[in-house]
């Protein structure tokens, strides 16, 4: 089979990075998280002040886009690539409700969105890769052979988002989850600069009522007529 460039889009907490990372172990493909990519950004700022709840220096962060580095690099352990944001992992760093509760607001700068797409962009010239996110069918792989577009009602989507994060030993609640779902996927298909939005010619898959093993073999389908 010919190699090809899987998009995957959609809200927040729908599985997108499961189901990547099982295409990309069974295909042997690369998988790029590129929510990881902004949240490091927001990573950033917040470790350099230049933003918070209360305020949000927009114009020192763009200004000081060039002293980041983002690198991903396999962990042959966990069977996919982790990120590194100035050559230090930013994992569980960045996966905290207080970087969810931000990175929407840093994900609208169309500065920061320049860079990252173009980094993308790169990663798949030789395409064998799955990259998840919400502009990767409609900004950074416009020609994608396969997009896939997920959705599920915001509460299953905040349910397993609350189990993941306090399975990690985080201290939060449902509501707060379920708010912070709900603001981000708000902000994420308003924004002026390349919204959330299905791509027309992106198939829509709902897993509110799919098991993870039921989804992975309906999209390995779709694979399969689309490789
Ligand atoms: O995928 P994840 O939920 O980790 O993404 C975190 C945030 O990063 C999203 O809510 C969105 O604001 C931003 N994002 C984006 N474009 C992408 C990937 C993520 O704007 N391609």
């Amino acid at each position: 089979d010919k190699k090809i460039t899987i998009a995957i889009d959609g809200f927040s907490s729908t599985g997108k990075s499961t189901l990547a990372k099982q295409l990309a172990r069974t295909l042997g493909y690369v998988y790029v998280d590129t929510g990881a990519m902004y949240r490091s950004v927001t990573y950033f700022a917040m470790q350099q002040g230049l933003i918070s709840r209360e305020h949000f220096d927009k114009l020192s962060l763009i200004e000081r886009l060039s002293e980041i580095s983002l690198q991903f690099l396999f962990n042959p352990n966990l069977g996919y690539a982790e990120i590194y944001l100035n050559e230090v992992n930013v994992e569980a760093e960045i996966r905290t409700l207080d970087v969810s509760n931000l990175v929407s607001r840093v994900a609208e700068v169309s500065e920061v969105r320049a860079r990252l797409v173009e980094q993308q962009k790169h990663m798949g010239d030789h395409k064998a890769i799955v990259m998840d996110g919400r502009d990767i069918g409609t900004v950074v792989f416009p020609d994608a052979e396969l997009k896939l577009f997920m959705t599920a009602s915001p509460e299953t989507r905040a349910q397993r988002r609350f189990e993941e994060l306090t399975a990690k030993g985080q201290q939060v609640t449902y509501d707060e989850v379920l708010k912070n779902v709900q603001e981000r996927d708000y902000i994420d298909s308003h924004r002026e600069d390349s919204p959330l939005v299905k791509a027309d010619d992106a198939i829509e898959i709902d897993n509110s009522h799919l098991t993870i093993e039921e989804q992975f073999e309906k999209v390995m389908l779709l694979v399969q007529e689309a490789a």
